[in-house]
């Protein structure tokens, strides 16, 4: 299949780009670069052992994107970019609303243009409403709560809506939870640029010494160890979804699913495990609790399981330590 990928030179999307070309599809990339760099295209056709389709992009160029799905026959477009960092979206955000739902109404028109209608979107586990009911299932209430959040569920909102107006539009609304770990080749991870506040970067930013200690964001939740607990799943099982998403796109129609590993682990539990792994001792405090940060979160997985033929495979506590392990043992010098 011929497949669009936006923000595909990103963290999660150059791990789609990897198990898509891997598995058959042609793929064409359209990054404009905002949060990832050109190194991390070298990385990604140094791991395929082939050069990439890559246009250095604005998603925001109806035009150009116009012209991107007609000149490569584009059958299906996997939409993930999109600005990301939920506390940032509160400082900015009329760029986020401008980039991710601005982003969208562009490719959303260039693909209407184009006549093509089958689009994979990347939503977030950051939509449902705060509660203690866990794990979320599809049907859990969502609200926003974020600027981030709220350009996430106009996606999905617009998709829907779009759906209604027309029957040839097909949707994979994909809600991710906790994507960590890496490519095996340790290539294609997150890194470890400061702005990136998610749990493994802060970790590894420690493990690397660019940072003195973790700051662990409350010691007293509801939680078996008093820290929060989250579902990671791995970036390759999470990739591997969007590719059994496509599959079931063109074989039983639109969905909207979460993607993640079903149970979840507390930060001290990643914390120990990380060290057992690393034989070192990683520093952390305990300070307060990070605002909206909810004890548990987790999803329920029965109806991505049961739709798609999948299920998160290297997922367990012990694969995706590895995983951050091996990304950490290629930064070292
Ligand atoms: P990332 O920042 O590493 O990658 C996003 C990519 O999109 C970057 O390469 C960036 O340059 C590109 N981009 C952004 N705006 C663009 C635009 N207007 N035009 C063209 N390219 C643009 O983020 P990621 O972690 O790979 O996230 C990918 C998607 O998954 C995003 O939509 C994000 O909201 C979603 N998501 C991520 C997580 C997570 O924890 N990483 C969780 C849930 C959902
Ligand atoms: C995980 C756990 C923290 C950093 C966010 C977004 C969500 C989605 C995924 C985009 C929590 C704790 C973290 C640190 C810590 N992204 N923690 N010290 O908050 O579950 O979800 O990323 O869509 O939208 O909200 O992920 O990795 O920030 O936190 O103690 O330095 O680690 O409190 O319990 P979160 P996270």
């Amino acid at each position: 299949m011929n497949i669009l990928l936006t923000g595909g030179i990103g963290y999660i999307g150059r791990h789609i780009a990897a198990v898509l070309i891997n598995n058959g599809h042609n793929l064409v990339i359209v990054d404009n670069l905002s949060t990832s760099c050109i190194g991390d295209i070298q990385k990604l056709e140094s791991v395929l052992g082939c050069a990439i389709n890559f246009i250095n992009a604005d998603i925001r160029d109806t035009a150009l994107v116009l012209g991107v799905i007609n000149d490569y026959s584009i059958d299906c477009v996997v939409h993930l970019a999109a600005l990301k960092i939920v506390s940032e979206s509160f400082s900015k955000p009329v760029e986020y609303y401008d980039n991710n739902v601005g982003g969208m109404l562009s490719l959303l028109r260039a693909m209407n243009s184009a006549g093509c209608k089958s689009i994979i979107f990347s939503s977030s586990a950051a939509i449902y409403s705060e509660t203690k009911s866990q794990p979320l299932t599809e049907d859990s209430t969502i609200n926003g709560g974020s600027p981030y959040a709220s350009t996430k569920l106009i996606g999905e909102k617009l998709l829907s809506e779009l759906a209604a107006s027309d029957r040839d539009w097909k949707m994979g609304i994909l809600r991710y939870f906790n994507p960590v770990g890496c490519h095996e080749s340790g290539l294609l991870g997150e890194g470890i640029e400061d702005h990136l506040s998610n749990l493994m970067p802060c970790i590894m930013r420690v493990v690397s010494g660019k940072s003195n200690f973790l700051k662990i964001y409350g010691g007293d939740f509801l939680t078996p160890d008093g820290t929060g607990v989250r579902d990671y799943i791995h970036v390759m099982d999470l990739a591997e979804g969007h590719l059994a998403s496509i599959k079931a796109l063109f074989e039983k129609g639109s969905h909207t699913l979460n993607l993640g590993a079903g149970r979840g682990y507390s930060v001290l539990e990643v914390l120990n495990k990380l060290q057992e792994i690393q034989g070192i001792k990683i520093p952390y405090q305990i300070v307060e609790k990070r605002k909206g940060d909810l004890p548990i979160v987790y999803a329920s997985v029965e109806r991505a399981v049961n739709f798609l033929n999948w299920k998160a495979k290297r997922s367990s506590l012990e694969d995706i330590c590895e995983s951050v392990q091996s990304e950490l043992s290629r930064m070292k010098p």
